[in-house]
C-alpha cells in the first residue's frame, strides 16, 4: 500500500505531527506546545485536555500544510504518564501525572519488599517513574468511578473509541508480564490493582479504529511508546547497536533480540515492540533531565536558549573543573535514586557561563556513557554503534563530548523527528500487512558522525570525575 501517513508524537513538552510520504518524504509538519507544571516536591502535572488538543492541533496543521489525504495514522506517546478518566464519555477525572512526577515514591516505599519479584516479572525496577506506582497512587484517592491508564489509552479512546494500549507502552507500567507480553495478575495483585479494568494490549502495528478528529476519516494503525518508536526509526532492529534520544530527558535503548535480557547492571528490560504477535525486546536507561536541564540553565539566565550551548560553551576550552550531575529530577538507571537531586561542584570565582555549559553537556554525556557501558555489560558484547536523535543533537558540543567520553563514533540521525518517523513506519505496517519492516523504515544514513577527539586516558579521567560526583550524591 502506498500513500502518505499522519504520524503524531505526543511528547512531554509538545506534540509533533508529520505527514510522511514513502516516496516524497515529509510533506507537512507542525508542533503544538504543551506546558507541564513543575511544582514543589517533585510534582509534575499536565492538563490532559492540553495533550489531546495539541494532538488535534498539530495533526490538523500538518495535514493542511501537506495538502494531501493520508491512508493511516500512527501515534507515539510519552510512556509512563498516567491519568484517571471516565470511560463512558472520556472525561478526565484527574490531571495527568507526568512520567517525571515523584509523588508515588510512597507507594514504592510500601512495596519495597516486592521489588525483586516485580523486577523478575516485569523487567522494571520499583520506581515512581513507571506507570503502576502512579496508577496505584491515583486509584487510592479516586472517589469517582473511572479507569486509570497511561495517557495513550485515553488519547486513543478519545480519537477512536477503542480501549487499548500497545505492548511497548504496557511494558512501561510494571504490570506487564515481560515474557508473555500480557498483563501480569501477580503484579496487579501486588499493586492492589487486581480489579482494574485495563485496556487490551495490542500489537504495535494493527488496525485499532478510525478517527475523524482531524477533519476526515483516518484509520489508526500504529501505536508505540516514543523511545521504542525512535529505536525502530533508527533501524536498531537487532542486538549490537543502540540509540539515544536527547529530548526532555535522554533515553538510551539497546535491542536485545526476541528474548528479554534481565541484566545485573541496573538497566530496564522491556518490550521494544510486538509485531504480528512476535515480541522484540530492549534494554533501556534514562537521564531524567537533558533538555529540561538546559531549560533550567536558561531559567537561571546563564544562556538564553539551547541554541546558545555551542557559542557559549565553545568560548572556553573545558569545564574549568566544574562537574555537573544532571539529576534535577532524580537519578535513574543504573542507580535508581529518584530521591536524590543534581549537583554542581568545583565552582570557583573564575567559573563563567561557558564552564557551566560545558559541565552540563559533560554531565549528560557522562551519564549516557555509563548507560552505554551498562547495556554492553548486560549484552556481553560492546555496542558497535550509538545512533542519536532528538532536539539536543543540534548541539555539536554535546555530541562531540559524547563521542569523546564514549571513545566511540556517534552517528547523528538525519531524521530530526525519529520518534514520529517510527510511528509513521508502524502506521504503514499496520495498514499494509504485506509490507516488511525494512520496507517501512526510513533511510538510516546518518547526517554526521562524531569521532572521539580526546585520548582514552583523558576520557577516563573525565568519567572518573563524574563517577566521584555521583558517588558523593549516593553517599558511597
Ligand atoms: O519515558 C519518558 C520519555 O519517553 C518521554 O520522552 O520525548 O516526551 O521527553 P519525551
Amino acid at each position: 500500500m502506498t500513500g502518505p501517513v499522519l504520524a503524531v508524537d505526543q511528547g512531554t513538552s509538545g506534540t509533533k505531527a508529520l505527514v510522511v510520504c514513502p516516496e516524497r518524504g515529509v510533506l507537512g509538519s507542525a508542533f503544538a506546545e504543551v506546558r507541564p507544571r513543575y511544582l514543589p516536591g517533585g510534582l509534575v502535572e499536565v492538563d490532559p485536555a492540553e495533550l489531546y488538543d495539541s494532538v488535534v492541533d498539530a495533526g490538523r496543521r500538518a495535514l493542511a500544510e501537506a495538502g494531501t489525504d493520508v491512508v493511516a495514522l500512527g501515534l507515539a506517546n510519552q510512556g509512563e504518564t498516567v491519568l484517571a478518566w471516565d470511560p463512558a464519555d472520556g472525561r478526565p477525572l484527574t490531571d495527568a501525572l507526568v512520567w517525571q512526577d515523584r509523588r508515588a515514591e510512597t507507594v514504592c516505599t510500601e512495596l519495597a519488599d516486592h521489588a525483586e519479584e516485580l523486577r523478575q516479572l516485569t523487567g522494571l525496577p520499583l520506581d515512581p517513574y513507571f506507570a503502576a506506582p502512579k496508577m496505584a497512587w491515583i486509584r487510592r484517592r479516586l472517589t469517582r468511578e473511572g479507569v486509570v491508564t497511561t495517557s495513550d489509552a485515553w488519547l486513543v479512546h478519545r480519537l477512536t473509541g477503542a480501549y487499548v494500549t500497545d505492548a511497548a507502552t504496557a511494558g512501561r507500567t510494571q504490570l506487564l508480564d515481560l515474557d508473555r507480553a500480557q498483563w501480569s495478575p501477580r503484579a496487579l495483585e501486588v499493586y492492589g490493582l487486581a480489579d482494574e479494568r485495563l485496556p487490551e494490549v495490542t500489537d504495535n502495528a494493527q488496525h485499532i479504529g478510525t478517527t475523524t478528529a482531524f477533519g476526515r476519516e483516518i484509520p489508526l494503525t500504529g501505536l508505540c511508546v516514543d523511545q521504542q518508536a525512535a529505536l525502530l526509526a533508527q533501524r536498531v532492529t537487532a542486538p549490537g547497536a543502540a540509540k539515544c534520544t536527547y529530548g526532555t530527558g535522554a533515553f538510551l535503548l539497546a535491542h536485545t533480540g526476541d528474548r528479554p535480557r534481565r541484566g545485573t547492571s541496573g538497566l530496564v528490560s522491556c518490550v521494544a515492540w510486538r509485531l504480528a504477535g512476535t515480541t522484540a525486546y530492549c534494554l533501556d536507561g534514562q537521564v531524567y533531565t537533558a533538555a529540561s536541564a538546559v531549560r533550567w540553565l536558561t531559567g537561571l539566565g546563564v544562556i538564553s536558549s539551547a541554541a546558545d550551548l555551542d557559542p557559549v560553551g565553545g568560548a572556553v576550552p573545558d569545564s574549568g573543573g566544574v562537574t555537573f550531575v544532571p539529576a534535577l529530577a532524580g537519578l535513574a538507571a543504573p542507580w535508581w535514586r529518584g530521591d536524590l537531586r543534581g549537583s554542581l561542584t568545583g565552582l570557583g570565582l573564575d567559573t563563567g557561563p561557558g564552564h557551566l555549559v560545558r559541565a552540563l553537556c559533560e554531565g549528560i554525556a557522562a551519564q549516557v556513557a555509563e548507560l552505554t557501558d551498562a547495556a554492553a555489560a548486560d549484552l556481553g558484547a560492546p555496542l558497535h554503534t550509538l545512533r542519536v536523535d532528538g532536539g539536543l543533537t543540534r548541539s555539536a558540543l554535546l555530541l562531540q563530548t559524547q563521542a569523546d567520553l564514549l571513545q566511540r563514533p556517534v552517528e547523528v540521525s538525519a531524521l530530526p523527528d525519529a520518534t514520529a518517523l517510527g510511528a509513521a513506519a508502524l502506521a504503514r505496517l499496520g495498514a499494509d500487512r504485506t509490507l516488511g519492516v525494512e520496507q517501512a523504515l526510513p533511510d538510516g544514513k546518518p547526517a554526521a558522525v562524531y569521532e572521539p577527539r580526546i585520548t582514552a586516558d583523558q576520557a577516563a579521567e573525565r568519567r572518573a570525575r563524574f563517577r566521584t560526583a555521583v558517588a558523593a550524591l549516593l553517599g558511597t
